[in-house]
């Protein structure tokens, strides 16, 4: 029998895209800087990521590839970081603006595929970290997509990502006690969840990755260990938000792992495979 559901499934999405591309509008878009929980795992991103932060020299350039709404363009470039920021979707970008003008915060703005844009840019326009959260998740082929990011890397710069957990995806599907997708998430990586792409990584296979990609360990950081997966903080008051912040700030060790993401920040070491060919 023919399947008109995934059919109907995907012509919708088209609609959807097509609608965002032309008139920049999706009353389904979730702007990830307005977002209460959002914020909330931003205020944990930007809490690890201050000790390499704090490395850069004032006006150092970051490339926010992926950028969505400026969930992170807006916050580095107050603290006086030259921003760059990548994202395929018009309806981001011009969101991203719009928030960045809002802030007073200048940063260059490209559209386009982050694969493709680095490849284009000369490895003379390098930056120093570039951040890549929330995005290598959506990627099968997110290994190359972090070798071209190193391309436009300065040697010893930071590449900080973030990547899922393997417990993050198999709680969802134990919420919509979809066993049938539980099991796939046990046995496999990678693959088709709910008519998306997904994949997950263990703290041990993120530092394989880098080691293969010419990077050197800098850290590996949980980002939401108990909320999303068992609260939802954007429903709290802000007391009790900060109150979570405060527990979950930290790794526990007892659960290195088993968080909603996980942030990896590797430093360029040597040249990598892009840079050869
Ligand atoms: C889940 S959002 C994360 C946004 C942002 N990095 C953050 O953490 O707030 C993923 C964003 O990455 C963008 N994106 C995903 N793959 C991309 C690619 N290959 N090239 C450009 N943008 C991409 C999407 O359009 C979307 O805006």
């Amino acid at each position: 029998m023919v399947q008109i559901q995934p059919f109907l499934g995907t012509l919708q999405k088209l609609k959807r895209k097509t609608i965002r591309a032309l008139f920049h509008y999706d009353p389904s878009y979730s702007d990830m800087f307005l977002d209460k929980s959002e914020f909330y795992f931003a205020r944990l991103y930007l809490h690890q990521m201050e000790p390499y932060l704090s490395r850069l020299e004032e006006g150092a350039r970051i490339l926010d590839a992926g950028c969505q709404a400026g969930r992170f363009t807006v916050p580095l470039g107050k603290m006086g970081f030259q921003m760059t920021a990548i994202d395929s979707s018009p309806l981001s970008l011009a969101r991203a603006r719009e928030h960045c003008k809002e802030f007073g915060v200048q940063a260059e703005f490209i559209r386009g595929d982050i694969g493709n844009v680095c490849d284009r840019l000369p490895p003379t326009d390098s930056f120093d970290l570039i951040l890549c959260t929330e995005v290598l998740y959506l990627h099968r082929h997110f290994e190359s997509l972090m070798d071209t990011l190193l391309r436009v890397l300065k040697p010893g710069g930071l590449l900080i990502t973030s990547h899922r957990t393997k417990l993050y995806y198999l709680t969802k599907a134990l919420l919509r006690k979809d066993f049938q997708a539980a099991r796939l998430i046990v046995t496999h990586r990678e693959g088709s969840l709910w008519g998306t792409y997904f994949n997950w990584q263990t703290v041990e296979e993120l530092r394989e990755l880098h080691s293969r990609l010419g990077l050197q360990t800098e850290g590996i950081c949980p980002i939401g260990i108990f909320s999303e997966i068992l609260l939802a903080p954007g429903d709290m008051e802000p007391p009790l938000q900060d109150q979570l912040f405060e527990i979950e700030k930290d790794p526990f060790d007892e659960v290195t792992g088993c968080t909603r993401y996980l942030l990896a920040v590797g430093k360029k070491i040597s040249t990598s495979h892009s840079d050869l060919s």
